[in-house]
């Protein structure tokens, strides 16, 4: 199957802009998944609450899930895109959460909700509460989603590996210079494909401006890098995979890298 990476930089609070940018980078694209970077659909740099809540929106039900689901079912693509998800309560005060979208060309959907906030993220979102899950984007391929920092904590990854994932989906707008090197450790480790979908460009003002690291890529189940993209440009690039390879957890006759795991000697 042939997936894809979408580099972006979109427009703080521009929602408008920013589903157009995303429609026109990915207009003549043929691939059976795309993953696009974290909150792509309003920016990452926000000054208030009252900012957020402007942009957030419902899972399901908001304008992002249906011009994304229109898109997923025209290009026969499934796409995964992060935003800021507004809970669906009658509470007086919403949570929102830092989220990534799975919608498949079906129009089924799935949402994972950030584990583990990033600095001034904990001033305006909740943690997130889904935990770590798989599911099934087309081809039946079993992927798992995470959000940028979560790649800090191999838990992360190492949840998604043991639950069946072959594909990880990894929406970011990271801003510290290891992630792209860690998640060579991440894929190698757990003998998973992933795909890192970050941004580029600068957002922000004063002691709160932030400059996006690009350099999204797809890594195969040894670590190995597929595609990469600039530091600085938007840009797509499009990899062959066989999920199946992800099944195969072998790193010598003798040695299984999930079979060798001692559980009963960790301390987590
Ligand atoms: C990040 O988690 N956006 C750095």
């Amino acid at each position: 199957m042939k997936v894809s990476v979408v580099q972006s930089e979109p427009k703080l609070l521009d929602k408008q802009h920013n589903l157009q940018l995303h429609s026109d980078l990915i207009n003549s694209l043929e691939t059976d998944l795309l993953v696009l970077p974290e909150l792509c659909t309003s920016g990452y740099v926000f000054e208030s609450e009252t900012q957020l809540l402007s942009i957030a929106e419902e899972a399901g039900t908001g304008e992002s899930f249906a011009f994304f689901t229109a898109l997923a079912e025209r290009k026969n693509c499934s796409i995964v895109f992060g935003f800021p998800e507004l809970e669906s309560t009658s509470n007086a005060r919403p949570r929102i959460f830092n989220s990534s979208a799975l919608i498949n060309p079906d129009g089924s959907w799935k949402v994972y909700r950030k584990t583990h906030l990033f600095n001034r993220e904990k001033l305006f979102f909740s943690p997130g509460d889904t935990g770590f899950f798989v599911c099934e984007a087309k081809n039946k391929v079993k992927i798992g989603m995470m959000v940028c920092f979560d790649w800090q904590f191999p838990e992360s990854a190492r949840s998604l590996a043991l639950q069946g994932a072959q594909l990880i989906c990894h929406p970011s707008n990271l801003v510290l210079p290891w992630c792209q090197q860690a998640m060579k450790t991440r894929s190698l480790e757990n003998r998973v494909f992933s795909i890192t979908a970050n941004r580029t460009g600068t957002e922000g003002e004063d002691q709160n401006r932030l400059t996006f690291t690009g350099a999204s890529q797809i890594l195969g189940t040894r670590g190995e890098l597929l595609a990469s993209l600039s530091i600085t440009e938007p840009g797509v690039a499009t990899v062959e995979i066989n999920p199946e390879l992800a099944e195969n957890k072998e790193v010598t006759p003798l040695n299984n890298a999930f079979a060798d795991r001692r559980p009963e000697l960790y301390v987590l």
